[in-house]
């Protein structure tokens, strides 16, 4: 696997020309990074499902500059959801709405909807501009590895699978966007993610369903990891039958000498901003087992306890 071009974020004009010829750019975004394809380029959008090893099923979310452009896309926009647009864009909210007749079928994974967002990230969005072309972008990483939250992730992740990466440094939320069925006046969320339930409360119902992408295994490290309420003793405990242990731990937390700290956060948003680069720092350091918090399910830590049970496989 060669290496990508690795372009800086004053370099987007390159990456929009490699965008609109029909070539994959990974870029930032504030939830993740994307690996960004033409979304009415089908053969484009098929390198897109290539790369990453993603099944064919599974539908891509559509990246726009400008919340003015969603008829482009969307066939039908009902108020609830240009409410919700008006509240939450840029932001990590998709919304899953009708989508026009005119998109290629391996953009929608064949289903007749569209999952739309403006990313909430200057370079995301200048590049958007630039490239004047809606852009489909799941997430830049091999399909059920954790999310990339930086360019170096998707160049481990994808080398030259990809044309062009834009580098424009760690992504800030690091966990998805929310996935909302916004076709009907009550909402309902297909995928926890950053916008929180009680973000969405005022606007949406808080029915479940679930996103076609959530039937797959995800966010899975190569090491095992365990869950726990209480890390240090569980950690000390493992690392006491003689297996290499990583924690991720409260900033606080006092971990006994042969437990590698693989992270260490203060609230909840930190915790979620390291989780992913922890899972892959885990598989590079070599240990055995990695132990992971069990926290509140509520804010973002429901998207939290979401990824963390995935990558856990339980
Ligand atoms: O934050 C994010 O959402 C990132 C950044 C790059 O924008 N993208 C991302 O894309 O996470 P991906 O492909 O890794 O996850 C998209 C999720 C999948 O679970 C997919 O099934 C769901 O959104 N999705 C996309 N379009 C949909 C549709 N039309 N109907 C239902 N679910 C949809
Ligand atoms: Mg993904």
């Amino acid at each position: 696997m060669g290496t990508p071009r690795i372009l800086g974020a004053d370099e987007l004009d390159v990456a929009a020309t490699i965008l609109r010829e029909g070539g994959l750019v990974a870029f930032p975004t504030e939830t993740v990074y994307g690996l960004g394809a033409h979304a009415r380029d089908s053969a484009a959008v098929r390198r897109v499902f290539a790369a990453k090893g993603r099944p064919a099923d599974n539908p891509l979310i559509v990246h726009l500059a400008d919340p003015h452009d969603l008829p482009d896309v969307a066939r039908e926009v009902p108020p609830s959801a240009a409410g919700l647009a008006a509240r939450f864009w840029p932001g990590p909210l998709t919304l899953v709405l009708d989508a026009v007749d005119d998109l290629p079928a391996v953009t929608t994974g064949g289903h007749p909807t569209v999952g739309v967002r403006v990313p909430d990230h200057p370079v995301a969005l200048r590049l958007l501009a630039a490239a004047g072309v809606p852009v489909a972008a799941p997430s830049a990483n091999r399909s059920g590895r954790p999310s990339p939250t930086t360019a170096a992730h998707v160049v481990a992740d994808l080398g030259d699978r990809v044309d062009a990466v834009v580098d424009g440094g760690p992504a800030g939320v690091g966990l998805e966007s929310t996935v909302v069925d916004a076709r009907t006046s009550a909402p309902i969320v297909l995928r926890e993610g950053a916008v929180t339930r009680e973000d969405l409360s005022a606007s949406a119902a808080t029915g479940t369903a679930a996103a076609p992408g959530t039937r797959y295994r995800h966010y899975a490290p190569s090491c095992r990891l365990e869950l726990c309420s209480d890390v240090v003793p569980r950690a000390a405990a493992l690392a006491g039958q003689g297996l290499r242990v990583g924690a991720i731990v409260a900033a606080d937390a006092q971990l006994p000498a042969e437990v590698q700290a693989i992270g260490r956060y203060r609230d909840l948003e930190e915790l979620a901003r390291g989780l992913y680069a922890g899972l892959r720092a885990a598989e590079e350091l070599g240990v055995d087992v990695l132990v992971a918090p069990t926290v509140p399910e509520h804010g973002i830590g429901r998207a939290v306890m979401d990824r963390l049970r995935r990558a856990a496989a339980l």
